[in-house]
């Protein structure tokens, strides 16, 4: 993986590379709306006829947002590690975020907000994120792996988002001890699992509406007890559902590195994780609670023997993806595109970077990952 270098790691020095950006030119939600629906939209004349091309007109409406890039566990699969940069000068601040990126994409039609990290909850300036996004009108997914929060944050969390539109995501890979911190490297079980049994009662106790969801990364590690998990997450510890996905490895994916990347990266399912996967998907025809990323059984196999023809089209615009430091990608295993502190989300999406993006998602289907 390290011969795939992130082209815009330069977003992370800006000082060194503005040169390379256009300057940035600021949109104010005013002014986002008097542009009219081309930008409202996500679109403009430059990247339109590209976007109209392959069938994507101006989609975006999912913000994806890491909070920060710090976290008290140690997965060694994390998806985001490659987002971590070790100095954190630049992290985005609270008041950016809510001028720089929620206020703007919410005039740009943006209208749910996934916040991850890193840990999310380990952050100041969460409950304020929150409360700046619930002013206006997002739809709030919280991803969390729920280790922090004691009585008196989850009792916030369940507060500040207490309606059904809402959503606390925690992950939860194993029901094993030994499998689950294996895979978030760390002895974080039993705490995880108390502080899911808390806040299942805390909510009932405070009679909020707020969805709560395990998410379970399906790999060889837990594939033996994965269907016992789900029906122990849905039955015992009393989740409304359970969502299912395998483990990602791609990283930096642009329309260079793509292909090769499906072809070294693929990993041959085992029998045992083949098994789990059939399980899951005949559970989740008879229980609506259980949902398995991926669509059908057929995907998850080739996922791992064949991305290169999983069937389907990538659903990528639909997201905005923002690390803590700004970056936008345009999938969450995608190459930094551009920075929030070099362009506004309007003429990032307006970019060549982000038309070439688009290019990218009209040919590549290599994953099966939520947004795709
Ligand atoms: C990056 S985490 C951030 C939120 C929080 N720290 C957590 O773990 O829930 C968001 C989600 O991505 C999942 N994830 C991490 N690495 C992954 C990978 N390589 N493939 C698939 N999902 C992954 C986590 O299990 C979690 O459900
Ligand atoms: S808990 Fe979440 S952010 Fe932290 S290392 Fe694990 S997957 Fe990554
Ligand atoms: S299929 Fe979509 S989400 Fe997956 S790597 Fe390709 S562009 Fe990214």
């Amino acid at each position: 993986m390290e011969g795939w270098t992130c082209r815009l790691d330069r977003a992370r020095a800006p000082s060194a590379t503005r040169a390379r950006f256009p300057i940035r030119r600021r949109l104010s939600c005013r002014t986002v709306d008097a542009v009219g629906l081309g930008v409202r939209a996500g679109l403009t004349a430059w990247n339109r006829s590209a976007a109209l091309a392959n069938g994507y007109h101006g989609m975006a409406k999912i913000l994806s947002l890491e909070l920060t890039d710090r976290c008290n566990m140690r997965c060694p699969m994390c998806v985001t590690s490659s987002h971590r940069l070790g100095s954190r000068e630049n992290l985005l601040s609270s008041r950016e975020i809510q001028r720089e990126i929620l206020e703007p994409g919410r005039a740009l039609g943006l209208n749910r907000l996934v916040l991850g990290g890193g840990e999310p909850t380990i952050t100041r300036g969460l409950h304020d994120t929150i409360q700046a996004a619930l002013s206006l009108s997002y739809d709030v997914v919280l991803t969390t792996n729920l280790l922090k929060p004691g009585r008196s944050q989850m009792k916030r969390m369940l507060k500040q988002l207490d309606h059904l539109r809402h959503v606390i995501m925690v992950s939860f890979d194993s029901l094993v001890a030994e499998e689950m911190n294996l895979i978030r490297g760390g002895r974080f079980q039993h705490v995880v699992l108390a502080h899911c049994r808390l806040l299942v009662s805390l909510r009932g106790k405070m009679g909020a509406q707020t969805q709560l969801i395990a998410c379970l990364v399906l790999q060889e590690t837990n594939a033996g007890s994965a269907m016992e998990t789900v029906r122990f997450l849905l039955d015992e510890v009393g989740f409304d559902r359970v969502v299912v996905q395998p483990m990602h490895r791609y990283y930096s994916v642009s329309l260079d590195n793509y292909r090769e990347q499906a072809v070294m990266l693929r990993s041959p399912s085992s029998p045992r994780l083949s098994q789990a996967v059939e399980e899951i998907f005949a559970a989740s025809a008879s229980d609506g609670r259980i949902t398995l990323i991926g669509g059908t059984p057929q995907a998850w196999e080739l996922f791992y023997r064949d991305p290169l023809s999983i069937p389907g089209r990538c659903r990528a615009p639909e997201y905005l993806f923002i690390d803590a430091y700004g970056n936008l990608r345009g999938c969450v295993v995608g190459e930094v595109l551009s920075n929030i502190r070099l362009e506004s989300i309007g003429d990032y999406l307006a970019s060549e970077r982000y038309a070439r993006f688009l290019e990218l998602v009209a040919v590549c289907k290599i994953c099966i990952h939520p947004c795709s």
